[in-house]
Order: C-alpha cells, then sequence, then structure tokens
C-alpha cells in the first residue's frame, strides 16, 4: 500500500510514503548515520518493523527518509509520541519531511491518541519550524538531554 504526498505522481518516480520493510533497514540507518550525531543503532529500528508508525518516504525508488511514532498509555490517556524523523540530505527542503509528518501524525490519530510529544534539539531550528508548521507548541526544556550535554525541547500538539 502505497499514498502518494501532495502534488507528486504516485510510482517509481514519484514520492511515495510506505510501511518500513527489513529490507529498507540498511538505507534507514545510513540516513540516520548521516543526520545524527548520536543515531540509532540498526536494532533500534528492527523493534519497529511492522508497526504502522513506521514509515519510508521513496522517492525515484531509492529510500529518501523515515518517520518512527508511536502511542504509549500514560495516566490512561493515549500519548503519540514522534521518536524518529529524517530526510536524507540530498533530498530534503522538497516537502518529504512533512508528508512523513502528516502520515505518522494520521497514524496516531487513527490510534486514538489524545496528544503527540517529541523531544528536539535547542538548536535545530529547521526542525523546530517544521514541527510549529504542524501545530506543535515548545512544553519544557530538558537541560543536558543529549549526549553531548545539549538541551531538548519537549514539543507538544493537543489532538482534541
Ligand atoms: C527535519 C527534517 C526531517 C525536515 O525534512 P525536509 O524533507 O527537509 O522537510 P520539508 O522539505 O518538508 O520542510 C523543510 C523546509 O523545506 C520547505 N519546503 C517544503 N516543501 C518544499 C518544496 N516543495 N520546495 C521547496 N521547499 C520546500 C519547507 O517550507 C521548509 O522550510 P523551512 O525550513 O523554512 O521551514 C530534515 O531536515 C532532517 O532530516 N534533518 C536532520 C534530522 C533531524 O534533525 N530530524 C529531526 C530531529 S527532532
Amino acid at each position: 500500500m502505497t499514498t502518494p504526498a501532495s502534488g507528486a505522481a504516485d510510482g517509481d518516480d514519484g514520492l511515495s510514503i510506505r510501511p518500513a520493510a527489513r529490507a529498507d533497514l540498511l538505507a534507514i540507518v545510513r540516513i540516520e548515520n548521516e543526520s545524527f550525531s548520536q543515531p540509532w543503532p540498526y536494532d533500534a529500528f528492527e523493534r519497529f518493523l511492522g508497526d504502522d508508525g513506521f514509515l519510508v518516504a521513496v522517492e525515484g525508488g531509492t529510500i529518501a527518509g523515515y518517520i518512527v511514532a508511536d502511542v504509549s498509555t500514560q495516566f490512561g490517556r493515549e500519548l503519540g509520541h514522534i521518536k524518529d524523523i529524517a530526510v536524507h540530505p540530498d533530498h530534503r527542503d522538497s516537502g518529504i519531511g512533512t508528508a512523513l509528518l502528516t502520515r505518522g501524525m494520521a497514524v496516531l490519530t487513527a490510534r486514538g491518541a489524545d496528544s503527540v510529544k517529541l523531544e528536539v534539539r535547542r538548536t535545530n531550528d529547521g526542525a523546530k519550524r517544521l514541527y510549529r508548521q504542524f501545530g506543535f507548541e515548545p512544553l519544557r526544556r530538558v537541560p543536558g538531554y543529549y549526549g553531548n550535554g545539549e538541551d531538548a525541547i519537549i514539543m507538544l500538539r493537543k489532538l482534541e
């Protein structure tokens, strides 16, 4: 099953978003390594195979990006979580991150999430801008959240 992003044709040359498969994992890990100083290892992604919140963006037949989103029950409420999102450096700024987040949010909504949270590096202005476009608001700062000592900003979007 594939869903074309808005304005893109479905098929090998266009952009499509589909659930991640085992055969995608090496390409995903490669993008992860190029995107983060403390990347998730292979087995962290492997755990999410089969989960409908683990999606890849395919463009021109290659894996251009991915998102990992899930829902957990906290204090009797369903809390969505964008756990990871990245787009290959050669494919950024053309709407793929937006397409992945749109589909990821739709999955979390369908799974009954009341709200969705994410963590973002305090200095990651591009990602923060993208999240604000999706209605996420900064909730609080977590000092030293990342391994290099950088602070995280927790952002939250209520869905009800
Ligand atoms: C954050 C990230 C996932 C965004 O992915 P992306 O594919 O570049 O996102 P988009 O293209 O949808 O949006 C990014 C910018 O491109 C612009 N854009 C969107 N569609 C566009 C198009 N068709 N043509 C030109 N520009 C476009 C957006 O307006 C946005 O502009 P802004 O930076 O001024 O807000 C990507 O930069 C990335 O992988 N970064 C490294 C990993 C990371 O930081 N992940 C987030 C961790 S919390």
